[in-house]
């Protein structure tokens, strides 16, 4: 499969991740494509995102990879065939009949790690089954106005056997989403959403912002520790771009943190996450596992979020439009494309593991 597509002719007809969005436009229906494609207000963060990796420079040392360089390495106490992971994205029936399922079913194949988002389109309990017996899939959580269904869905989570309970902490409000209004997406109605609460007297296609509306609001963190309470699982906290708050999460005992601006989808102007994340590895300590999203479609880029201090580079877009074109073959190898580049980047360096890149790999652009 990586044969074909260093060639251009697998299954996605790409070459690489970044080429992928270009062949979805084609694929999606509009309003669908630019619910994935949109950022808030501006897009300056979506921007920004990838900018701030084609800002930062590589300096490789040689002679030192060793014969075998590889990028196995472990996520929270899993083993993973790669660094590079499958962010919580919402809503995956819209770009592919099979939706969630085609996913897990593909990082099971890569051997990688999956986040499910609370707003899948397929069953909980059936995505898990497909991610494998390994389980690398963890359960992305939108806490929900009614707290006894919050902790039915944590339970399930935990019960399906979930590795990790992820907390998104960045949806305050619902972001500004302006292609979301001009193309009026809603979930087309045989989309349901197993794991949310619709209220049954909801009336109409469920939209974005409604979904966001039936979320619990004011989320603080004292709600943190009562999701704690709801699970042995370790808790991620996701969307955390402030040193301080990566203290107080640390602080309350999560077990990681997902640097993230919601793909630039929350806050406009938000920082970009590859220049925040030494100051919260740093603030994290060394107990907590720091991972990040956010404009990544190059083994170089996760290169750079491993020396950076990153354990994980999760990424949603590039997945998407690869779950559009090609379903469960299409993600597969668009993992596998990733994950050779990163392998090739690596080597490169002078890094025969994820670990052995360090801070000492990486210069801003003078
Ligand atoms: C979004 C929410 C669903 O970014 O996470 O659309």
């Amino acid at each position: 499969m990586i044969a074909d597509a260093n060639s251009g002719t697998g299954t996605l007809g790409a070459l690489n991740l970044g080429e992928l969005e270009d062949l979805a436009v084609g694929v999606l229906d509009e309003a669908a494509f630019h619910y994935f494609a949109g950022g808030a207000a501006d897009e300056i963060t979506i921007s920004e995102n990838a900018a701030a990796y084609r800002r930062l420079r590589l300096v490789p040392r040689v002679l030192c990879a060793g014969p075998n360089p590889g990028t196995e390495t472990q996520i929270l106490g899993t083993a993973v065939s790669s660094p590079v992971g499958v962010a919580p994205f919402a809503y995956q029936r819209v770009a592919h009949p099979e939706g969630e399922l085609a996913t897990a079913r593909a990082c099971a194949e890569a051997g990688v790690l999956m986040c499910l988002s609370s707003l899948s389109t397929q069953p909980l309990e059936q995505v898990v089954e497909a991610s494998g017996p390994e389980r690398r899939i963890w359960f992305q959580l939108y806490p929900y106005k009614d707290k006894a269904m919050t902790a039915d869905v944590v339970a399930r989570a935990t019960d399906a056997g979930c590795r990790a309970l992820v907390v998104t902490c960045d949806v305050a409000v619902h972001g500004r989403r302006e292609r979301e209004f001009r193309h009026d997406f809603a979930l087309p109605e045989d989309c349901d959403l197993p794991c949310v609460p619709v209220p049954e007297d909801f009336a109409g296609p469920v939209s974005p912002t409604d979904v966001t509306s039936f979320m619990q609001e004011g989320l603080s963190w004292d709600d943190i520790g009562d999701f704690m309470e709801m699970t042995d699982l370790p808790v991620v906290l996701k969307g955390i771009l402030s040193p301080e708050d990566a203290k107080i999460a640390t602080d309350l005992g999560a077990a990681g943190i997902i640097v993230s601006n919601h793909g630039g989808r929350q806050l406009d102007t938000a920082i970009a996450t590859i220049e925040i994340l030494p100051e919260i590895v740093d603030a994290a300590g060394d107990g907590v596992e720091v991972l990040v999203d956010g404009g990544i479609t190059r083994g170089t880029d996760v290169v750079k979020a491993l020396a950076l201090g990153a354990k994980g580079a999760m990424l949603a877009r590039p997945i998407t439009w690869a779950l559009a074109i090609a379903g469960k073959e299409g993600v597969a190898e668009a993992l596998a494309m990733l994950t050779s580049e990163t392998a090739d980047a690596l080597a490169l360096c002078g890094c025969s593991t994820p670990a052995e890149a360090t801070r000492e790999l990486v210069r801003s652009e003078p």
